[in-house]
């Protein structure tokens, strides 16, 4: 629980001056456990009339978490209080899955009844199979995303009560588990090719790896090296605290509406290129510079403030420092390569190159635009096979888990309520009606 701070020391105090004079309030502060304590503006437009600004609520805490820690500026990513470095390195995704639900690592006969429980619900509703037929084969695979998950909430009737703790632990283990067969489908369905169905001996990875690339008419066996990046990717992405599509999630959630719906809108949130598009746009951005010798016209081009061009995968709202995540991607990264003799690659070379020069550049060193973890996941999918287009929906795969977490943790707190921003209005004051013959 947060704590309130009770020395008067540490109250933060506002003047407001107008004409009536000097007016006083004192709000208490909250102390966390680590990271910056809040000034708790609950009571200020009751005591003030005023309410607060802050687009893109760069200072504002919007809810009480305890799952995951970000030190931006020290580069620290902690989920349940585990560093980022230490899940990637030591625990398969499904560990991690069950920390981020569960907030505790589970033991071995934890972790083995936990993986027979989640791989029980990997199938889909044999009647999504037909759902899948309403799309345009060319449809983007994240709209298809969109759709199905939103389509789930008319499939699964039995987990849609949100106030049952029981209903909402089968919701969202059906989101953990299904989510690989429906973003692997989703790709199969714009290849053109047969649905694979979900194979419970394997790996949460080597499972979706095989419902991607196999096909009936041959045996398919994940190569080790692969699943186990794949496997570090999830773990990368899993949850990062309340950055848009996660605070779209609770928005979504706090007006009661089920998990379903509120995860199709935590999709639709990851989508854009600034958020989980990003990985896309990495990929888009290395082909519109094509080699290695136009690289210092995008640079230039990158720091022109009159050219809205931005370097995608470099730079963060949050990290000021390197993303701890970035780091075990870029080792990944570098272990996919060579394990599939890529590294002499045109575009991966490319990709390779930008890195190098970037780091050295006086503007992104200053400004600490690092390499983001969406730069090397864009280019580990492009040397596993997997097309451009389907980058996004492995984001939300990985995320998914981080949604429902939160989604859960919002639903049980206390203090929740239905999300409902103020603004600061701009427009027409009251005016006059004009009937439609009046008007020039
Ligand atoms: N290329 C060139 N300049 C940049 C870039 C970039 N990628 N990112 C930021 N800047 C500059 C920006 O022009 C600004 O300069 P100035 O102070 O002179 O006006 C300064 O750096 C600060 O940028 P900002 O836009 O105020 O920072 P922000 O926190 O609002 O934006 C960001 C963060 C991620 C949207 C931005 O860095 C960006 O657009 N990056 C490219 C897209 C990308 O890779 N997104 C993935 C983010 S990580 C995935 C996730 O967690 O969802």
């Amino acid at each position: 629980m947060t704590k309130k701070i009770e020395d008067t020391q540490t109250r933060a105090k506002i003047t407001l001056t107008d004409s009536r004079g000097d007016r006083r309030y004192e709000f208490p502060i909250l102390e966390g456990t680590v990271g910056p304590d809040v000034i708790d503006i609950r009571s200020l437009y009751a005591d003030t009339g005023l309410f607060t600004y802050d687009p893109g609520y760069t200072s504002t805490g919007s809810c009480e978490s305890k799952i995951t820690f970000i030190d931006g500026d020290q580069g620290t990513l902690l989920h349940r209080g585990y560093r980022i470095e230490d899940l990637a390195e030591h625990c398969d995704y499904l560990e991690v899955v069950y920390l981020l639900l569960k907030g505790e690592l589970p033991n071995p006969a934890q972790k083995l009844k936990f993986e027979q429980d989640i791989t029980r619900h990997t199938m889909l509703h044999e009647q999504i199979n037909y759902f899948y037929r309403g799309f345009r084969r060319d449809a983007h695979p994240m709209a298809v995303m969109c759709g199905v998950v939103g389509a789930m909430s008319a499939f699964y009737h039995d987990s849609l009560d949100i106030s049952d703790p029981r209903q909402r632990m089968v919701a969202s283990y059906r989101l953990v588990a299904k989510m690989p067969t429906i973003a692997a489908w989703a790709y199969k369905y714009s290849m053109g090719q047969p649905f694979v169905y979900p194979r419970n001996n394997l790996s949460y990875a080597e499972n979706f790896l095989h419902m991607m690339f196999a096909v009936p008419c041959e045996e398919f066996e994940a190569n080790p090296v692969l699943a186990r990046a794949m496997d570090r990717i999830l773990i990368l992405h899993a949850d990062h605290e309340q950055n848009a599509s996660t605070s779209t999630v609770r928005l979504a959630g706090s007006s009661g509406a089920n998990p379903f719906a509120c995860i199709s809108a935590g999709i639709a949130s990851l989508w854009g290129p600034a958020h989980g598009g990003a990985n896309e746009a990495v990929l888009n951005m290395l082909q519109e510079i094509g080699s290695k010798e136009r690289i210092p016209e995008f640079i230039a081009r990158a720091k022109d403030k009159n050219d809205p061009f931005r370097l995608m995968g470099f730079g963060h709202r949050v990290y000021k420092n390197y993303d701890p995540r970035a780091k075990v991607m870029q080792r990944t990264c570098h272990e996919v390569l060579d394990e599939l003799g890529l590294r002499n690659e045109p575009l991966l070379e490319l990709a390779m190159e930008l890195e190098r020069i970037a780091l050295q550049d006086e503007y992104f060193v200053e400004k600490k635009l690092y390499p983001n973890v969406d730069f090397y996941s864009g280019i580990i999918f492009r040397a596993m096979g997997i097309p451009v287009s389907m980058f996004t929906v492995l984001f939300a795969v990985a995320r998914t888990v981080g949604w429902i977490a939160q989604w859960n943790e919002m639903i049980e707190d206390p203090h929740q309520k239905i999300g409902r921003p103020r603004q600061l209005y701009t427009g027409y004051p009251q005016r006059a009606f004009v009937p439609l013959s009046q008007r020039g």
